[in-house]
């Protein structure tokens, strides 16, 4: 269940139709493509994921959402302009099927946009009951849900009072709470529904104690927000690369131009710094300065987004970035992705759905609420309180493929291998 059926979902959708027909390849979806190494390396043992991991077949899956305009996913997807009409025509019937249910929305959250199917109700707690109806006929149709947020970036908000638990947001809704966005609705319904909820934008939604609460007593999963798709991925690869060889970096300055309703949402200012701030989080992480003051205190780190309609979806991110080594000497480093925002963002929406949906039913990991082992995809992962957050790419990746051994009851990896040297 996609909350947003932009650009993202349309491309993840038909992605999915057109991948099982047949028609493409799952490119950058490591539940489709990557594979998992077991046991020793001498071993020569590395199945594909899907073989090995209980996971939910790309042919059983089946999709419904909301969204804030009517039309079919056919029409939406003409209007994202991601894929190109050739690829659309061949599953066309199968997008003018599905169309939106009304949403839950409310412009003082998204400035830039004017929905025309909103369910109206008495307060909050009214809207999120009636996403709770949603949910429970599709649950009639269905033998197991997931709901991700592929909606616009709401405006920045801080956690608050309303937040801080679960009687306290249910109040909340009642009373209108300006503290609660819609986004944080459609959360709660799918929690109190069972089920996992995914964020895969940068706005304020499972990541407070409430949802944390409710994600523990229902067992239904929550993570982090944000996908990690163009320049944040780039990021974190960077990063970690010149922390590991002690490189100093002075400044990193981050421009984007893209010109999709994303990047119109995110001309508002309000809806920007949501974006900035979930973008400027993982430098500081990263790079540790209180570990590491000589080579990154003073390091000058700024994100701006441009948005530019000729682009469309082909966004370019252009990263400028001043580095110092041995005695000193400065270095930079420039990096110009041109990527397409939504062929990034559709395999991850993918993979998090399908793993969610595994999580969901691995008793080790349901009851956990926030699944840290997903922070690879995000932008902005999720922890326990008081522990940090993990943005390098590399442990990310090693943490997730050591949680899928976990899950499967295989031995973790160490990349010690001192065996294989009579050790
Ligand atoms: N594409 C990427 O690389 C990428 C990466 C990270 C995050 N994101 C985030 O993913 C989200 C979706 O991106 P997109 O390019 O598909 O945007 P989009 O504008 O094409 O689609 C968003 C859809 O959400 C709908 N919507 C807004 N509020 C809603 C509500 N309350 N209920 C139901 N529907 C609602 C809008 O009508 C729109 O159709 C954005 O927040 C974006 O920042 C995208």
């Amino acid at each position: 269940m996609t909350v947003g059926m932009g650009a993202v979902c349309t491309t993840l959708i038909a992605g999915v139709e057109a991948i099982r027909k047949g028609l493409a390849k799952p490119i950058g979806s490591l539940t489709q493509m990557g594979t998992i190494r077991l046991g020793k390396r001498t071993d020569a043992n590395s199945p594909l994921m899907r073989d090995f991991l209980p996971l939910a077949k790309l042919d059983d899956l089946v999709f419904t959402g909301w969204d804030i305009f009517g039309g079919n996913l056919y029409d939406a997807a003409k209007t994202a302009q991601v894929l190109d009409n050739e690829t659309l025509e061949k599953i066309r019937p199968y997008l003018e099927s599905i169309e939106p249910m009304p949403a839950a929305f409310d412009q003082h959250y998204v400035k830039r946009l004017t929905g025309t199917r909103i369910k109206s109700g008495k307060n909050k707690r009214d809207l999120a009951e009636q996403l709770r109806k949603d949910i429970q006929a599709f649950k009639k149709k269905t033998d197991r849900q997931v709901v991700i947020w592929t909606g616009s970036t709401e405006i920045f908000l801080e956690p608050t009072a309303v937040h801080q638990s679960l009687a306290a947001f249910e109040k909340g809704m009642e009373n209108n709470d300006p503290g609660i966005a819609p986004s944080q609705l459609y959360a709660w319904a799918a929690l109190t529904e069972g089920i996992p909820f995914i964020n895969g934008a940068p706005n304020l939604t499972v990541d407070i104690p409430a949802m944390n609460e409710l994600s523990r007593k229902m067992n239904a999963p929550i993570c982090g927000r944000d996908f990690k798709t163009g320049q944040t991925l780039i990021k974190s690869v960077l990063a970690p690369a010149f922390k590991a060889r002690m490189l100093g970096v002075s400044g990193w300055f981050s421009t984007n131009i893209l010109g999709n309703r994303d990047g119109e949402v995110l001309d508002d200012p309000a809806s920007f710094k949501t974006k900035e701030e979930s973008k400027l989080g993982l430098l500081q992480t990263i790079l540790q300065p209180e570990l590491y003051p000589d080579l990154y205190k003073s390091l000058y780190h700024k994100v701006r987004i441009n948005y530019y309609p000729p682009r469309g979806d082909s966004k370019e991110g252009w990263d400028n970035i001043d580095i110092f080594g041995w005695l000193g000497y400065p270095m930079q480093l420039k990096v110009d992705f041109l990527c397409r925002d939504s062929i990034l963002a559709a395999p991850l929406a993918l993979d998090l759905c399908l793993f969610m949906d595994l999580a969901a039913r691995t008793p080790s990991l349901r009851g956990l609420g926030i699944q840290e082992w997903l922070s690879f995809y995000f932008k902005a992962p999720d922890s326990a309180p008081g522990v940090y957050p993990e943005h390098d790419l590399f442990i990310q990746s090693m943490k997730m493929k050591n949680t899928l051994r976990h899950i499967m009851g295989e031995d973790l990896i160490t990349h010690l291998g001192l065996d294989y040297y009579g050790g």
